[in-house]
């Protein structure tokens, strides 16, 4: 089964990497009606559950802006706000806050609605990072991330503050 898949993939396209792309160029929305099965003991929505649907979402903005696959390096932290109950929408918010050479930042928040009053609340947000693999597994360039607004520059300029603070704060382990 993996071994078809890997074959779909090989070779992967050619890409420019000269050519930079915006965050809009990759920013996405994916939502899903929580389940039973989706419940932990309280009733509520399990966190977990909400952990691998950003994780996901999150690498759909990373492999669209990269054009190659991805795997989770970090999740910088994860902020539980508020819970989801059963029967609301969560809906995990992503784009592209920050790209290196082959490692890609995205901003993830996460909402919950209530369809029957409308009500959107805020219940978690994060910074997953992600590196893209070239055939052999390993590290590859992506394009650059070039803002298309000032709107994007400016999201990109907070990343990169945010960024060097935690790298005082890490040092080397950084990254
Ligand atoms: C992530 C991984 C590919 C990095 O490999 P590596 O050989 O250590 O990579 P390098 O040191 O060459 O660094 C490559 C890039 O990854 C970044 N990186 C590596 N580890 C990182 C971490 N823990 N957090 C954030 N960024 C990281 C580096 O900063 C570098 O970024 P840049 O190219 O933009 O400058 C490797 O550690 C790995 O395979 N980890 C397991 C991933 C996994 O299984 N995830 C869960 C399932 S998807």
């Amino acid at each position: 089964m993996f071994d078809k898949f890997k074959s779909n993939l090989n070779p992967f396209p050619e890409v420019d990497f000269t050519q930079g792309k915006s965050i809009a160029h990759s920013k996405s929305t994916t939502s899903r009606i929580m389940e039973v099965l989706d419940a932990n003991g309280h009733g509520n929505v399990h966190g977990g559950v909400i952990l691998r649907m950003a994780d996901e979402a999150a690498a759909i903005v990373a492999m669209k802006h990269a054009q190659r696959p991805v795997v989770t390096a970090r999740i910088d932290r994860f902020d539980f706000l508020a819970p989801a109950f059963i029967g609301n929408v969560v809906s995990i918010n992503c784009n592209l806050n920050y790209v290196g050479r082959s490692s890609l930042e995205v901003a993830v928040e996460v909402s919950a609605e209530d369809l029957f009053t409308g009500e959107i609340r805020m219940i978690a947000v994060s910074q997953i990072t992600f590196v893209a693999l070239n055939e052999e597994g390993k590290p590859t360039p992506v394009p650059p991330l070039i803002p298309a607004n000032a709107e994007e520059q400016i999201i990109i300029d907070k990343a990169i503050t945010r960024r060097n603070k935690l790298k005082q704060i890490l040092g080397n382990d950084g990254q």
